[in-house]
């Protein structure tokens, strides 16, 4: 969850790590640190705080040229949110200087059987790793220190190490969190995610587990972690500016927001050429010959996993189910005779689902993962991965990747089906009335009027159900308002308690057959004095309705009713003047268990 970045090449890494930094800070912002070479005492110089990279960008101001240097953004695992817990972490000499990703689930058992005699000054995991690789070095060389420590370290780690007797090296490996290697005229960049290596590489390459890289300016090896030379496999990097600036948008989250027509529209030229559909046959071959569908995700995800399961069952009839990947984990549920299972994630990183995915596997069973990131963990571990195409999503709070993957799941659904929608032109409309809604929407008034209070309710049924769980997680996840997702009907049998004066109640509703219930409820509630908002389509909307969306498709209504909640979650952060793109507590990518 945090992120890393290295240079090493004929620039000043102080610059390419802090505009690194700076790209990767949604992956964790709880502190920020660097470590650069200092000619002069022939040492490296550690800078590092708690807070944000900013604050970093000011301490660093006056730090002499250095070509070569390592640094981090954290997310808090181990240890308080403290200048001695940030990043870089040194050995007790200071010889080793490092910046870790993951988790190392050992380091109490490490450091009482290796390091009864070395002092430490943080409360972290990291630390342990540097210290091994001190003590090791004592007896063995220093690749063969680093790898030895690599193979004592149970859990995850994507790490960068300097070596203050050898200043022209950095030391890159990882196992379970993703390091990638960029190349270019400046030199080699190393980092956790391809956005920081953007204007400084050309071509990247992504670390497999288990491997790890020693980089010079003019050089770069790969080995296996027995010392054996392996090759590199370089792809051009196809990112630019535009998808790592927020452009004409005051937040990453608004941009993401408006991106999703253009989303929904890319995804059909990647999935389609003309008529014919480029998912790969196998892949719709092993699923109908499988006799349930398991799929699996946290957050967001497992709420495009909601929906995706009624689109799947009713355009196929194969039965699904959705789970939360950090209870199936460890709480697996009877299985089918021949499952298949989906993991639906946007990182394609998150750890909950990795040990899904590690569970799965032993038992034999095929796996697709619908993901964003095709170079990540889950992406290259699975049998089958699909591309949501979304585009790198910076803001914390995900919107335009749900999109995506409610999108690629309707694809999926319809490839099970006997095809008898234009899937295409019903995607197309949709994109069609995002782009409608948000050209008139006037959802600021609305959240100004409504949202005075320190709770708040989403209700619908069926899909809306679904729409109304993410709803309900978008708004406290940025707002920090207490917000529940409730089944309409539900309400009634316990939680109506909780209505009194002024509470909102937000509705959704999209589906004929469930209009006049919902809308039932939403009287029992207005009875109770809540003050309600209500989202419907069209062609079931009241004249009094406040937020009224361009119909679509019946089964692909959450790809529009979605957007006005998340531009509801949007201003009401913006009205408290919350941190919208990077809310407290929480880190994109969520690779920790
Ligand atoms: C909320 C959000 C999270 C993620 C969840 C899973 O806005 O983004 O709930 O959906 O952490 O992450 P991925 O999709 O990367 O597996």
């Amino acid at each position: 969850m945090c992120g890393i970045v290295g240079f090493i090449g004929n620039k000043n890494a102080k610059e390419v790590i802090l505009n690194g930094l700076s790209r990767l800070e949604y992956r964790g912002y709880d502190s920020a640190g660097l470590s650069l070479f200092n000619s002069r005492y022939r040492v490296f110089d550690v800078f590092k705080d708690e807070g944000r990279v900013q604050k970093l960008i000011d301490s660093t101001k006056e730090s002499q040229f250095s070509n070569i240097g390592i640094g981090h953004t954290r997310w808090a695992t181990h240890g308080k949110v403290n200048k001695e817990n940030s990043h870089p972490h040194y050995s007790q000499t200071r010889r080793f200087i490092i910046v870790h990703n993951g988790v190392i689930e050992n380091y109490q058992q490490l450091k009482d059987q290796y390091l009864k005699n070395s002092s430490f000054v943080s409360e972290t995991d990291t630390e342990v790793i540097a210290q091994l690789i001190e003590t090791f070095s004592q007896t063995l060389n220093v690749e063969t220190a680093i790898t030895t420590t690599l193979k004592l370290l149970h859990g995850s780690y994507a790490l960068l190490i300097l070596d203050s007797n050898d200043p022209e090296k950095i030391y890159a490996a990882k196992y379970k969190s993703p390091l990638i290697i960029g190349k270019g005229d400046a030199g080699i960049t190393i980092a956790s995610d391809l956005m920081a290596l953007v204007g400084y590489s050309t071509d990247y390459h992504a670390l497999d587990d288990k491997t790890f890289i020693v980089a010079r300016p003019d050089n770069i090896r790969l080995f296996n972690l027995n010392n054996e030379s392996l090759d590199f496999h370089f792809k051009p990097i196809e990112l630019d500016d535009s998808d790592t600036t927020k452009g004409e948008y005051a937040h990453f989250m608004m941009k993401e927001v408006h991106e999703q027509p253009s989303v929904v529209r890319r995804i059909l030229t990647n999935y389609f050429d003309k008529d014919a559909s480029l998912i790969k046959p196998e892949i719709i071959d092993q699923i109908k010959s499988s006799d349930r569908i398991f799929i699996l995700a946290a957050g967001t995800s497992m709420h495009a996993g909601l929906i995706g399961k009624q689109m799947i069952e009713k355009m196929s009839s194969i039965p699904v189910e959705v789970h939360i990947a950090s209870e199936f984990a460890y709480h697996q549920p009877l299985l089918s005779k021949k499952p298949f299972f989906i993991l639906v994630t946007q990182s394609g990183e998150t750890a909950d689902l990795r040990a899904c995915l590690v569970n799965i596997k032993d038992q034999n069973y095929p796996i697709l993962t619908i993901t964003n990131v095709p170079t990540s963990t889950l992406a290259r571990e699975a049998s089958y991965a699909l591309e949501l195409f979304a585009g790198p999503e910076i803001a914390v709070a995900s919107t335009k990747a749900y999109v995506a993957q409610v999108t690629v799941l309707s694809l999926l659904a319809y490839e099970l089906s006997s095809k008898n929608i234009d899937i295409k032109k019903e995607l197309s409309i949709a994109a069609t009335s995002i782009e409608n809604f948000l050209a008139s929407e006037n959802i600021r008034e609305h959240v100004r009027n409504l949202l005075t209070r320190r709770n708040c309710f989403f209700i619908g049924r069926g899909l809306d159900y679904f729409v109304g769980l993410e709803a309900a997680l978008k708004l406290k996840e940025i707002s920090y308002i207490q917000t529940e997702g409730f089944a309409a009907g539900e309400l009634k049998h316990g939680t109506i308690a909780l209505i009194e004066d002024k509470t909102p109640v937000i509705a959704i509703i999209s589906d004929p057959k469930i209009n006049g219930n919902t809308r039932s409820n939403l009287k029992e509630v207005q009875a109770r004095g809540a003050s309600t908002l209500i989202i419907s389509t069209r062609d079931l909307a009241y004249p009094d309705d406040d937020v009224i969306l361009d119909p679509v498709h019946p089964l692909l209504t959450p790809l529009i009713t979605v957007v006005p909640t998340q531009l509801i979650a949007y201003y009401a952060a913006l009205e408290r003047s919350y941190d919208i793109d990077k809310p407290r507590n929480l880190a994109k990518s969520v690779t920790v268990e």
